[in-house]
This record gives structure tokens, sequence and C-alpha cells, in this order.
């Protein structure tokens, strides 16, 4: 069997259209367009990359960016100030901090001061735990992008067997409870897990989100299933640009999967999507209007 490629760029192009086409509603009945507010700490070249696709899909969309760039030599307290601005600011309905922050500066204080309404990486405590306990939250965008292109591949994913490699706050957790709260039977593994083999092995859905080059072999995928690979990896080559690949064997899993996700191409796309969903669905509960449909 040769698996299914999952295109994450086609997928991520249509959920920024429909929100896009959005848009134009809301501005009409709050007279302005929903707006997200970046914070980018330092220089570091992969951040910046991610920040500036941040703002250019924010713009595509016809929402608003906010892009505050700041010197690595900012202080905690400088930015915890930036941070309550923002969440004063009637213009931002959500607020992304890059991450990794500068040493000098702890980033679990700072995402704790930004305002669970505006949320939108899914990343304070309010937001994990109403997601934990099944009520209307901002969840983590990278799990969330993973949960759409399941739902688009497989519709109804009750019953399945899914196991999710990585216990991350920002991945694999979130993607358990979202995975459960469409009822499929989860296990979440680990680096402590025994037998990872065995246990991918039993799995219709695998998520894999661990940060290991090629890790998920394809006797490890069990015939028929669905993967989704998450890890972004670099491998070096000879040019010296280096290679990326996920943290799944792509050439042997999809010799055995009815569907897969590459790297790049696959999740990667879809979390910037959900970054634009998140933000406007944060602009119309913060406006108290009805979640916008078919996002
Ligand atoms: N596509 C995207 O947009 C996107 C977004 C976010 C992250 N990522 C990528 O996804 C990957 C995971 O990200 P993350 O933030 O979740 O990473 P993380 O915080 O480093 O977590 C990695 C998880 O993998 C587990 N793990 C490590 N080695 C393992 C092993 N040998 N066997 C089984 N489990 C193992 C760890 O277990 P322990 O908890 O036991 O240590 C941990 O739970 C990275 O490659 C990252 O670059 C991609």
């Amino acid at each position: 069997m040769t698996a299914k490629r999952i295109d994450g760029r086609a997928a991520a192009a249509a959920i920024r259209q429909r929100v896009a086409e959005h848009v134009p509603a809301f501005e009409q009945q709050t007279g302005r367009a929903p707006g997200l507010a970046t914070v980018l700490v330092g220089e570091d070249p992969a951040s910046a990359v991610y920040v500036r696709s941040k703002n250019r899909a924010t713009a595509e969309t016809g929402m608003v960016s906010f892009a505050h760039n700041l010197p690595d030599t900012i202080t905690e307290d400088e930015l915890l100030q930036l941070v309550l601005d923002l969440n004063a600011d009637e213009r931002v309905d959500g607020i992304l901090v890059q991450l990794p922050l500068p040493n000098q500066i702890d980033a679990a204080r700072i995402i704790a001061t930004i305002d669970p309404a505006k949320d939108v990486d899914g990343f304070h405590a309010i937001n994990a735990g109403r997601l934990a306990t099944g009520q209307d939250a901002l969840v983590s965008c990278t799990p969330l992008g993973c949960l759409h292109l399941l739902r688009q591949e497989l519709g109804d994913l009750t019953g399945l067997e899914a196991v999710v490699i990585g216990r991350s706050n920002i991945v694999g957790k979130p993607m358990a409870l979202l995975l459960l709260g469409d009822n499929a039977t989860v296990t979440v593994a680990h680096s402590r897990t025994k037998n990872l083999r065995e246990v991918v092995r039993r799995a219709d859905i695998v998520v894999a989100a661990v940060g290991r080059a090629e890790m998920v072999r394809g006797d490890w995928i069990k015939p028929g299933a669905t993967v989704i690979d998450v890890g972004i990896n670099r491998l070096p080559t000879e040019d010296g640009k280096g290679r990326l690949v996920g943290d799944v064997a792509y050439d042997e899993a999809a010799e055995v999967a009815a569907a897969i996700t590459p790297v790049p191409g696959g999740v990667g796309p879809m979390t910037i999507a959900m970054l634009m969903r998140n933000t406007l669905v944060a602009a119309h509960r913060r406006a108290g209007l009805a979640d916008p449909e078919g996002l």
C-alpha cells in the first residue's frame, strides 16, 4: 500500500480563506477588524521567520497585526508591562508571545499574565484547564491543526485507537485531550514508555510529537493507520543547508499507512492557519458574538 499524502498546505489555505470570509461581517458588526499582537524578543532567526509569517498571514486575512519587536536586553518587568498594555488594548483580540524567551525572563510568568480571552496560543493554564474539563477554550494551534486534518481524513474518530507520542503542554497533552473529546481511545506515550513500537503498532491514529528525526519506523505502523507527523528536525546535508524531516520515517511509513502527513507541508502550515482561526474566534467571543461558523 502507498499511503495518501495529506496536504496540509491545501487544508491550511482553505482555513485561512474561511477566516478571511468572516472578517467583513465582523467588521460590520463591531466597526473594526480582529487584531493580533505578536511579540518577538531578540533576533533568533527561526523565531523571526515564524513571527513574520504570522504577521503576513494576519494581514492576508484582512485582520490587523500589531508587531512588537523588542531587544533581547528587555527586562521581565518591561515585557510584563507590554502584555498588560496589550490586555487593555481593545483593538487587540489575540496576543502571541513567541517562545523561547531570553534567560532573564520567566516565560511561565509572561504566559500567566496574558488575558485568557486573548490567549490565542492556548498556553494559559485557564485555557488548558478549560480544554481538560470539556469547556470552550482557546486551544494550542498545532494540535488543533492535527485534529482538523484527522477529521478531514477520517470523519468520525469515535472508538478509534489513538497513540500520541509526546506529552508536552504545547502539543502532546492538548492533542490527547482533543482526541478524547472526539471519542477516540487515547494512549499518551513518552520517553519512559516501555515497548513503544508495540504501543504504536496498535494505533489507528498515530500522532508523533517527539523532536527525534525519523524515530517512528515503518514496522511500528499498523497497516491502514493514519499518521500525523508533528516533528520538525533538520538533518545535516553535504551542501550545509540541511534537510527537514519529521519524527516518522516517511518513506517506510507510507508503505504501510493509509494516510500520512509529509514534513514539510503537513502539520506546519496548519499551525498558522489555526492561529488565524483562534484570533477570529477570540474576537467574536470578546465582542459577545456567536463563534464563526465552519471553523
Ligand atoms: N509543526 C509545527 O507547527 C510544530 C509545532 C510545535 C512543535 N513542533 C515540533 O514537534 C516536535 C515536538 O515538539 P514539543 O514542543 O512537543 O517537544 P518537547 O516539549 O521537547 O516534547 C517532546 C516529547 O517527546 C517525548 N520523547 C522524547 N524522546 C522520546 C523517545 N525516545 N520516545 C518517546 N517519547 C520521547 C518527551 O517525553 P518526556 O516527557 O518523557 O521527556 C516529550 O514528552 C518537535 O520536533 C517540534 O519542533 C512542530
